[in-house]
């Protein structure tokens, strides 16, 4: 029988220390730098910035993402990089988007839904496991349209 289930497509996301903190008209440059070679890769995803920790979901085929994530891992403007999540998908979940962006204060992470059981020990961005970041993904996916 033949399948029917569209190429094979996997997600990675992974969580990161800035090298410094970045200004808005880096990241704006860092997202515009990715958006077109996204595209180029039909590569989709979410960034998300916080007091000086990414933490980024890339999906598409493991060729382009290997690619992509060859130059990512590789950029010396962040560090520390852990992945927490690398997993074939059947369907995208950032399917509209060449790379979402979301800024995130410790404000906003304690206003999120479980965000002060985790965030008010004195936790950032960068301690999150697979679980909360699939949560944290999904919020910034439904509120930044
Ligand atoms: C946190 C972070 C996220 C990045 N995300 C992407 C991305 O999604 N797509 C991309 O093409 N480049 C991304 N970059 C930039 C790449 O690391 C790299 O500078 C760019 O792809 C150019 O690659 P090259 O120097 O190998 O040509 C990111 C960089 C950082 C620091």
């Amino acid at each position: 029988m033949v399948s029917q289930e569209s190429p094979q497509l996997r997600q990675l996301v992974y969580i990161s220390a800035a090298a410094r903190l970045w200004t808005d008209e880096e990241l704006a440059a860092l997202l515009e730098q990715s958006r077109r070679r996204n595209e180029a890769e039909e590569v989709t995803g979410m960034l998300v910035y916080s007091d000086g920790s990414f933490m980024q979901v890339l999906e598409g085929t493991p060729e382009s993402l290997s690619r992509v994530c060859d130059s990512v891992f590789d950029d010396q403007r962040h560090r520390g990089l852990i992945t927490l999540i690398d997993q074939p998908i059947r369907e995208r979940s950032f399917g509209g988007w060449s790379m979402g962006f979301a800024r995130a204060t410790r404000q906003d992470l304690l206003g999120l839904p479980g965000g002060n059981d985790f965030f008010a020990g004195g936790k950032c961005l960068s301690d999150i496991g697979s679980g909360e970041a699939k949560t944290l993904l999904a919020h910034f996916r439904r509120t930044n349209p």
